[in-house]
């Protein structure tokens, strides 16, 4: 056994899921909801459980909330930071697990990654990437998008059944990312296996088996992305990265941070809209009122896209660490204490959102949503992500307006991600009985 891998999962996972396995046993809802598919696979009633408890509630290791105006509040405020990812483990943990961990394996939490930096540092990174995405640039981008959709629906016209996430969801945004990135055509299906992987590592308390298959998938992708970055180096394109290596702020980079910066952008760019253009097909399935809606009045699919961010968020929780003393919603809150925020169960607040389990496709404030988070660390890609949902959803529909899901949807098992791993779909009219 790799003994330096054993001691990092020990310290980031393994102690952990300890914790959060008894306390789960003495029925803890925090707890279940990170470790029991019975309450992971539908959380929204463990949501109204906690919020029944106060808009700040504690189980001895960590507080969380579900009430929308506390986490936005918390979100938005700089008393609280990221806790460099792990703001659940004490200080003393955290820096052993800085110092045990094999840089070739880092992950989306641990810093440098933007996810898991404060200002001042998260600025610098964040000024670099977020001129790539600005609205205007974004907008640019919807031909190509276009372009994407309707030919991976071309490549599936003879297919009257197919697995809507493996074949499109999951595609469309891989392809997008991947031309923003410069990532070759042929490349794209194995980066899409390693981000799989990759994307556990946002759960607490991994198993030591599902931790090293993340380590394994993350060391081929740092070494991959090496050779990328050099290709790209010896031989820029019109892409955003070559566009970043030559920008003089990026020399002062290290290596370490420009993987950090470029895997998460490119891993938070596909493995996300999957999930929102999955939840949403679901859901439109299972309302046909709010589909017929859409398909009189086309214009609508944008508002659409916003409630299902809302109503069912493709990152259900992130967290932050308070960084001195502070009050929030009336409660104390000490300097190092981690509260969970479950963006997924703020999104259902009965005081933000009227009639919240309803699931309303003209919701006039759905936007009021914090599923792309908030302040400082708001969703770089929000942009991107919305249009390629609002166009993928209405191609798919204008192309097969019987579209309907059948047989066995398989749910990701992961919990800060939210979506379908398989979800079978049939393009043909039910014929009537
Ligand atoms: C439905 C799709 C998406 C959802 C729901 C989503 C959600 C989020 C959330 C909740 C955060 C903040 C986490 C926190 O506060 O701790 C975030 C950050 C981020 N997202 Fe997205 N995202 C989506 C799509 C994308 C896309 C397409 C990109 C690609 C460009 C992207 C790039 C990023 C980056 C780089 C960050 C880090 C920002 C920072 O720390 O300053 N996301 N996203």
């Amino acid at each position: 056994m790799p003994l330096r891998e054993f001691a990092a999962w020990t310290l980031a996972h393994g102690l952990q899921r300890r914790v959060l396995q008894r306390a789960a046993a003495k029925g803890d809802v925090m707890a279940l909801l990170a470790t029991d598919p019975a309450f992971y696979d539908d959380p929204y009633p463990s949501y109204e459980r906690l919020r029944a408890d106060g808009p700040v509630v504690r189980n001895g290791f960590v507080a969380g909330t579900v009430d929308h105006a506390v986490a936005n509040a918390i979100l938005r405020s700089d008393d609280f930071g990221t806790g460099a990812g792990q703001g659940e483990l004490p200080a003393p943990m955290r820096r052993l697990h800085g110092l045990v961990r094999d840089p070739d394996t880092l992950s989306p939490v641990d810093p440098p990654s933007m996810l898991a930096v404060d200002p001042p540092v998260h600025t610098r990174y964040r000024r670099l990437v977020a001129r790539a995405f600005t609205a205007r640039k974004v907008g640019r981008m919807a031909d190509r998008v276009q372009d994407v959709a309707s030919r991976l629906l071309d490549d599936l016209e003879r297919e009257p059944t197919f697995d809507l996430v493996g074949r499109y969801a999951a595609q469309l945004p891989v392809a997008v990312i991947a031309d923003i990135l410069g990532v070759p055509d042929a490349e794209r299906s194995q980066v899409l296996g390693w981000g799989n992987h990759a994307a556990t590592t946002l759960d607490p308390g991994l198993s030591w088996a599902e931790y090293r298959r993340a380590a394994t998938a993350l060391r081929e992708m740092h070494a991959w992305f090496g050779h990328h970055l050099e290709r790209l180096r010896r031989n820029p394109g019109d892409d955003l990265l070559s566009q970043v290596l030559q920008d003089p702020e990026a020399a002062e980079l290290t290596e370490e941070e420009l993987h950090a910066i470029g895997l998460l952008v490119l891993g938070a760019g596909f493995e996300t809209t999957v999930n929102l253009i999955g939840n949403a097909v679901v859901l439109l399935d299972a309302h046909p009122d709010q589909l017929a809606r859409l398909q009189a009045d086309p214009d609508a699919w944008a508002d659409a896209v916003e409630e299902v961010l809302r109503y069912d968020a493709p990152v259900q929780l992130t967290m932050r660490a308070a960084v001195r003393d502070t009050e929030v919603a009336g409660h104390r809150i000490s300097a190092g204490e981690a509260v969970l925020v479950y963006l997924g169960g703020a999104n259902r607040d009965p005081a933000a959102f009227a009639d919240p389990g309803t699931f309303d496709v003209r919701r006039s404030n759905a936007a009021d949503h914090i599923g792309f988070s908030a302040g400082v660390h708001f969703c770089i890609g929000a942009s991107l992500a919305r249009l390629e949902a609002t166009v993928a959803l209405r191609t798919l529909y204008e192309r097969y307006p019987d579209l309907r899901v059948v047989g066995r949807p398989e749910r990701r098992t992961t919990r800060v991600l939210r979506g379908w791993e398989y979800l079978p779909v049939s393009t043909v009219a039910r014929v009537p009985a």
